[in-house]
């Protein structure tokens, strides 16, 4: 799986997706407060849930990461609660674009990234839900950063000074930037491979109007990542 790119076609692709999700949804139980990430491979834990909560009465809380899980978590009869209600949550299922064998991720792909930390960090146990692609040896993919708009110039530069050539992101169907579920910019930064994460994501916290970056690398004791394959599943932790 690692020192190599692992290639599949979108049916594998999807498959894996799916076999990720309902995996994750299978470890939620009754009366569980759940962390709802953002992005394709959630969705089918989210399908799975509310597959779930029909068929065996399965009663849960979700607190969604963006306004695109809260618009699913509703169709799939997921009810929606805060994190002013649950300050700490039971567990959380969300995606990454990229992991590292220490369980550090890039995140942020659907710039959902400020609120997926918020979760991240509030959940006592963490699922993160991928399909092989996105297994590495070191992070190297570019990391989203959410940014003030008021700020964009300087942090530009600090950004900049760090290595990285800040890209600002552009909308699809929209012209200009895009904007985030929080008002904010999302700059793409790649410093290729990505050295000591920690420390990188220390130096992006310290820039006055960054609100958050991609880089996750605080949290692989209590994450679980449940890599999708075609048929089955297989499951990496620290522990
Ligand atoms: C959104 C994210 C997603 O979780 C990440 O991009 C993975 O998405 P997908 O499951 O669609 O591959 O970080 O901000």
């Amino acid at each position: 799986m690692e020192g190599e790119e692992y290639v599949m076609n979108a049916a594998e692709q999807v498959a894996s997706k799916r076999n990720a999700g309902y995996r994750a949804a299978g470890a939620v139980e009754d009366g569980m407060v759940v962390g709802l990430g953002t992005g394709s491979t959630v969705f089918f834990a989210m399908e799975r849930l509310g597959e779930r909560m029909a068929r065996e009465g399965l009663s849960i809380a979700g607190v969604p990461t963006s306004y695109q899980a809260a618009i699913r978590a509703r169709r799939y009869g997921i009810g929606l609660t805060s994190l002013d209600e649950h300050p700490e949550l039971d567990i959380a299922i969300d995606g990454a674009d990229q992991v590292d064998p220490a369980l550090r991720l890039i995140k942020g792909r659907g710039a959902a990234l400020l609120r997926e930390k918020c979760v991240c960090d509030a959940a006592k146990k963490v699922l993160i839900v991928v399909d092989p692609t996105k297994m590495v040896d070191t992070l190297n993919a570019p990391v989203p950063v959410e940014v003030l708009p008021f700020a964009l110039a300087p942090v530009s530069r600090r950004l900049a000074a760090l290595g990285a050539d800040p890209v600002l992101r552009e909308g699809v169907k929209k012209d200009g930037p895009i904007v985030t579920d929080n008002g904010n910019f999302i700059l793409d930064c790649d410093f290729k491979a990505i050295a000591d994460p920690g420390r990188l994501e220390a130096e992006m916290a310290s820039i006055p109007g960054v609100l958050e970056c991609g880089l996750f690398s605080a949290y692989g004791e209590k994450i679980t990542v449940i890599v999708g394959e075609e048929k089955g599943c297989s499951v990496v932790s620290l522990q």
